[in-house]
C-alpha cells in the first residue's frame, strides 16, 4: 500500500491513485455523504460547457468528473498521470478520451481548451502554483478556469467539528471502505494544509488568471475557484 506524504513526491501520488483506483467512486460517495454528486452538478454549471467547445479536466482519475462535459456534446479530454486510473476509467467509460500528462507539464499545445477545470486533484499536485500557470497557458484567450477543492468551512462552530472530529474520523471509516486506508490519512492531512479560499484566490491571481472569484459548496467544505485568461 502506498501513501502519499505532504511533500506530495509526484511517484507517490501516482503509486497511491494507482492502489485506490478501483473502489475510487465508491469510496467518494461513501465518505462525502452523497455530497460529490452535488458539487459535480456545480462545476459543471460553472463551467457552463456547452457543444462544440474543448474542455480538459485536469487530474480525471477514473473519468467521472469529465462525464458532465461529454453529457452537454463538448469535446472533452479528461487528463491523469496515474496509469491506474486512467486503466479503471478507460474500462469504466470507453467512450472518454483518457489522456496521461502531468498537471505541471502538461502535453497540449499553447491555447487550446475553452476551458480547464480541476476537481479534488490540485491539492495533490507537488507544485499547484506550476500547475495554475501551466492551464492559463493551454487556456484560450477569455477562457475560464474552474477548481473545485476541499476548503475551509466559513463558520467557526462547524469549522471546529469539521477539522477536530470529522477529519479525525474519516481514516477509521475508510477503512472498512476503502483498498488503501492509508490513502484517507493522506487525505485528511492534505485538507488541513491546504490555502483557504482567499489564499488560493490570490494564488490563482499570481498565477496570471483575471476576474478570480469563489463560491463555497456545503458550508465551505468545497469550494469553487474561478478566473478567466485576459482576452
Ligand atoms: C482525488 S482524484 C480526483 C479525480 C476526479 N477529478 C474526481 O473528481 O473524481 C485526484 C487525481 O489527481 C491526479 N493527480 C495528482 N497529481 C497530478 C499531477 N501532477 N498531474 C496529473 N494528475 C495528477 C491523481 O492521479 C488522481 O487521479
Amino acid at each position: 500500500m502506498t501513501r502519499a506524504h505532504l511533500d506530495k513526491q509526484p511517484q507517490d501520488v501516482a503509486a497511491m491513485f494507482d492502489d485506490v483506483a478501483a473502489k475510487y467512486d465508491r469510496t467518494n460517495d461513501v465518505l462525502s455523504l452523497g455530497q460529490a454528486r452535488l458539487w459535480r452538478r456545480a462545476v459543471a454549471d460553472a463551467v457552463g460547457a456547452v457543444a462544440g467547445q474543448r474542455i480538459l479536466d485536469l487530474g480525471a482519475g477514473t473519468g467521472t468528473s469529465s462525464l458532465p462535459f461529454l453529457e452537454a456534446g463538448a469535446d472533452v479530454v479528461p487528463c491523469d498521470f496515474s496509469i491506474g486510473m486512467l486503466t479503471e476509467g478507460k474500462n469504466r467509460h470507453p467512450e472518454l478520451a483518457l489522456t496521461a500528462g502531468d498537471a505541471t507539464r502538461l502535453p497540449f499545445a499553447d491555447e487550446s481548451f475553452d476551458a480547464v477545470t480541476i476537481s479534488f486533484a490540485l491539492r495533490n499536485v507537488q507544485d499547484h502554483e506550476a500547475a495554475m500557470r501551466e492551464m492559463l497557458r493551454v487556456t484560450k484567450p477569455g477562457g475560464k478556469v474552474v477548481i473545485c477543492e476541499f476548503s475551509t468551512p466559513t463558520w467557526t462552530p462547524f469549522r471546529t467539528v469539521y477539522t477536530e472530529y470529522l477529519m479525525r474520523a474519516l481514516p477509521p471509516v475508510a477503512t472498512k471502505v476503502s483498498s488503501n486506508p492509508e490513502a484517507y490519512v493522506y487525505l485528511a492531512e492534505s485538507i488541513r494544509s491546504w490555502p483557504d479560499q482567499p489564499a488560493l484566490a490570490a494564488e490563482l491571481q499570481q498565477a496570471g488568471w483575471t476576474k478570480v472569484a469563489w463560491r463555497n459548496l456545503t458550508g465551505g467544505i468545497v469550494a469553487l475557484h474561478r478566473g478567466f485568461k485576459a482576452p
